[in-house]
């Protein structure tokens, strides 16, 4: 671990933003014990930057009175918290084995086509990230992804394409 996890006492009051920590109070009302907001802490701050970073961490562990490591631990066992700058939109592509029986490469395939992107990979513009992702449930539907926390299934690589294509001026992306 790196000095950031070494911060003093304080760091969280000039690190996090008062909406952050409006956030985190509004969902401590939830939770009789202040460590089990972990979680909720990193999806807030997630939510507020994009991702989540080291500075990130040590503040939440201060706000909450954890250790850093502890933090750490639960920010890097999700998967849906990013410890590193992610795109505008997250591609979830399901590679678990009946996607992968039913075509998951060939969507791979065709993301890398695109985007220029494969696994752990922001395209260019900033706007995809690709990453795995284990079993999204669809699997009577497979292949499948999600892409900013929208589920898409019975994919090929041209309904896979389509998706991709920035909407049209003046309407919002389905
Ligand atoms: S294996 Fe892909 S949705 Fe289940």
């Amino acid at each position: 671990m790196s000095a950031i996890f070494a911060r003093d006492r304080g760091w969280s009051n000039s690190y996090l933003s008062q909406a952050e920590r409006e956030s985190i109070e509004q969902e401590a009302q939830a939770y009789p014990q202040r460590d089990a907001l972990c979680i909720e802490a990193l999806r807030i701050v997630q939510q507020h930057r994009g991702w989540v970073s080291d500075d990130s961490v040590a503040a939440i562990a201060d706000y909450l009175g954890l250790g850093a490591a502890q933090v750490d631990a639960v920010a890097t066992f999700y998967n849906l918290i990013f410890r590193q700058p992610v795109g505008r939109q997250v591609i979830y592509l399901c590679n678990s084995v009946t996607c992968w029986m039913l075509g998951c490469d060939a969507l791979r395939a065709r993301i890398g086509e695109e985007l220029g992107i494969d696994f752990g990979q922001t395209s260019a513009d900033g706007e995809y990230t690709l990453l795995p992702i284990t079993c999204l449930g669809d699997c009577d539907h497979a292949p499948a992804l999600m892409i900013a926390d929208r589920h898409h299934h019975d994919l090929d690589p041209d309904s896979l394409a389509a998706l991709l294509q920035p909407p049209a001026s003046g309407q919002a992306k389905e």
